[in-house]
This record gives C-alpha cells, sequence and structure tokens, in this order.
C-alpha cells in the first residue's frame, strides 16, 4: 500500500542537540533557516508531530515566514494528552489539524478537540503501545496526502528512522553548543560504525549564521 514520501526537517546544534536539558529548543536556528523551514513547509502536503512536541513547543506549524499556503498539521497522540488550547487547535486552527490516537482513546477528550474543528483518525497500536506509523502514513496517503514533513521530536523521529519511514532529511546545524540536553535520535538498533546509515546526496547551503543540508536516506535493507 502507498505512502506519503517523508521529509525530516529539524534544527540542531553544532554537538547534535534539538533542545536543552531542560526542553527549550528556541531557537536554536536562525532567522535565514526559520524562513527556509518555512518555505520547506508550504512545499509539502502535511507536517507531522509527536505529541511531546506540542506539549513542550506549543508550535503553530503554519507558513508565516514565507509565502505559501499552511499545509495540513497532523498531531501523534496515542491518549490524546493534546490540550483543546494548544496553537494547532485554537483560533479556529482546528479546521487544519489532524489528531492520530489509539483505538482505546478517550471519546469525551475526542469530542473535545472536534469541537476545535480537528478530525480524529484511530490507528492500532504496535507491540511497544505506540501508534503504527506505518499505518497511520497509509491512512493519510488514502486521504490524498502525498508528502509529509516530520518536524519532531526526537521520539517520534527514532521511531519514524527505525521503521525506515523517512526518505529525506533537511537539518539546519547551528553554530552553538548545548553539552548535555535532548539528543535528536535515540537508538535505531545500529550497534557498529560498519552499520552507520550513508545518507546520499547531501547538499550543504550555508544559511544566514547556520548550515542547511538536505540527503537522501537509503536503507540497506
Ligand atoms: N530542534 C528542533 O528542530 C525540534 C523540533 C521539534 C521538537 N524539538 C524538541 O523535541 C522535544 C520533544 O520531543 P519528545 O521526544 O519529547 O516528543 P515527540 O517525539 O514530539 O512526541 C513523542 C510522543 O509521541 C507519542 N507517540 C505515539 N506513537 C509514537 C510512536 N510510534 N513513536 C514515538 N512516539 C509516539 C508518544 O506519546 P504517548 O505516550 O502519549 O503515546 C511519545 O511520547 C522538545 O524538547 C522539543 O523542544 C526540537
Amino acid at each position: 500500500m502507498i505512502r506519503p514520501t517523508v521529509t525530516l526537517a529539524y534544527a540542531q546544534t553544532l554537538d547534535g542537540r534539538i533542545a536543552a536539558r531542560d526542553g527549550s529548543s528556541r531557537w536554536i536556528s536562525g532567522a535565514e533557516s526559520l524562513a527556509r523551514t518555512h518555505q520547506l513547509r508550504a512545499s509539502h502536503d502535511a507536517i507531522m508531530v509527536g505529541i511531546g512536541t506540542v506539549l513542550h513547543d506549543d508550535p503553530r506549524l503554519t507558513v508565516r515566514l514565507a509565502t505559501g499556503r499552511d499545509p495540513l498539521r497532523v498531531v501523534i497522540d496515542r491518549t490524546l494528552r493534546t490540550p483543546p488550547t494548544a496553537a494547532v487547535l485554537r483560533d479556529g486552527a482546528g479546521v487544519g489539524t489532524w489528531v492520530v490516537c489509539a483505538e482505546n482513546a478517550s471519546l469525551a477528550q475526542r469530542d473535545t478537540l472536534r469541537a476545535t474543528g480537528a478530525t480524529l483518525i484511530t490507528v492500532p497500536e504496535d507491540a511497544n503501545q505506540h501508534l503504527d506509523l506505518l499505518a497511520t502514513l497509509q491512512l493519510l496517503a488514502q486521504r490524498g496526502i502525498s508528502s509529509v514533513m516530520l518536524e519532531g521530536g526526537s521520539r517520534l523521529i527514532t521511531s519514524m528512522l527505525t521503521a525506515q519511514l523517512i526518505d529525506r532529511v533537511a537539518i539546519t546545524v547551528a553554530p552553538k553548543l548545548l553539552g548535555t540536553g535532548v539528543a535528536v535520535f535515540g537508538d535505531i538498533g545500529i550497534q557498529t560504525m560498519d552499520h552507520a546509515l550513508q545518507l546520499h546526496n547531501p547538499v550543504y547551503t550555508p544559511c544566514g549564521p547556520d548550515i542547511w543540508i538536505e540527503a537522501e536516506v537509503r536503507y540497506a535493507h
């Protein structure tokens, strides 16, 4: 069954952190990279984030620093912890937001979120009590979504990469250091250097003080 193509986009410090120890990530990248991120948003059908990112950062996930239409917003939220006051739902934003939850998620919370205009989608859970991400992408494809920009956070990115569901990356590297903080990837099942995931056709573009790196992800098997 078909799924949308997925571009992973995030901003990291030079030492590979996507957030500080306290979870804050605003702002790792500079103004030029942020504008480029908004351009990238406008070229995708949907933006996807995990519930952790909604709760931590309360992003709007709209196109404001570039011209173009707002993509659909998709929040991966198994137990429906998204508050109806979240920026992706409030002030009419809900009509452009789909919240993906488990089949046993609270019916009352579904009604609360639907009242903001949001669309609720249920998908099965996998053996780790995570939402089945391939099933999620296939449902999006069935509903006409052919490209997804995955914008975080760490846990969702790790699951998506482990499931080999990321096709391209657009990584902003900012000349900042954080030391301890949130790493972009957790365990993606690689034990040894020979098995490192190789990115192909990388393009490195200076972007204000940052470097913007685009590349293709190809899985060995
Ligand atoms: N620098 C950047 O570009 C950037 C961008 C975005 C976020 N961030 C940072 O990332 C941090 C948030 O990351 P996070 O890891 O806490 O949250 P996250 O990845 O946004 O969301 C993770 C949550 O999604 C739910 N989920 C459902 N199905 C899943 C699956 N198959 N795999 C993984 N998660 C699934 C789980 O919640 P349930 O237990 O409810 O199922 C999980 O705890 C924040 O500090 C934020 O600032 C940085």
